[in-house]
């Protein structure tokens, strides 16, 4: 019994402590725990606070203008200063549809498609598999309804809208943009194309000296 009176007075003084004081305005400063003279820091320096007032300059904003004649810049791939190649970033051609193809700033090469290989291993074949028909190892955990890239409405997709699926994502997909870079979005898609173009392949793409190995003459 001595337990509940005791239980009752602490749960009573922790209400109190913790609700009692609620929106009272106080006269003194907060007691600080490191104190400014025994722990001098950037904590007490005069900064300024962003979009706010400032007495420093003579505007009295606390934000600087930029210099005029100052340009935006985020350096892509190509060394692009801007980012408004919309074929690069966004995939679409002058008029506003996917582009199809690649962009020329690009050199679709044996380095392209293995670092494409590279990337699709890692954030893709998951879910799509490792020959792109759907079956990765997600689907045993019950993520359903992974398309095959080997149907004709996939196969004949312009190059910039499956960019463009990479970027944003689409359904269960998860958008890939803050994890593959643009250029690295072209480098997937060249090999998911080089994954398709695996699947269609007949007689008369071998090789004349490698027919011999596998029984043609
Ligand atoms: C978490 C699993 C998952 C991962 C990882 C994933 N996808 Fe997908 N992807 C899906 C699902 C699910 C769909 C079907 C979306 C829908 O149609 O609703 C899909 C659809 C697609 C489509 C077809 C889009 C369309 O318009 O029908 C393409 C192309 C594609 N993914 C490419 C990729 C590429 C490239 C990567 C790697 C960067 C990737 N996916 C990573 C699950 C995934």
């Amino acid at each position: 019994m001595r337990y509940v009176y005791l239980f009752t007075a602490f749960v009573c003084v922790l209400t109190v402590s913790i609700l009692g004081f609620r929106g009272r305005t106080f006269t003194h400063p907060p007691m600080d725990v490191f104190p400014e003279w025994l722990f001098p820091g950037m904590k007490y320096q005069p900064h300024h606070v962003q979009q706010t007032e400032s007495a420093f300059f003579a505007d009295g904003r606390s934000d600087r203008v930029a210099p005029e004649g100052t340009v935006a810049s985020s350096f892509g791939p190509a060394g692009q200063p801007l980012r408004n190649d919309d074929f690069l970033y966004r995939g679409k051609a002058a008029d506003g549809t996917f582009a199809r193809g690649f962009p020329p700033v690009l050199k679709v090469d044996r380095r392209m498609l293995e670092r494409g290989r590279d990337r699709f291993t890692i954030y893709c074949s998951p879910c799509h598999g490792s020959v792109g028909d759907g079956n990765g190892i997600t689907k045993k955990y019950g993520m359903g309804a992974v398309p095959t890239y080997h149907d004709d409405r996939l196969r004949k997709m312009a190059e910039g809208e499956i960019f463009n699926t990479i970027t944003y994502g689409k359904g269960n997909m998860l958008p890939y943009a803050d994890k593959i870079a643009p250029d690295d979005r072209w480098a997937v898609v060249a090999y998911v194309r080089a994954l398709q173009r695996a699947q269609t392949g007949s007689v008369s793409d071998v090789p004349a000296d490698h027919k011999a190995e596998i029984g043609l003459q």
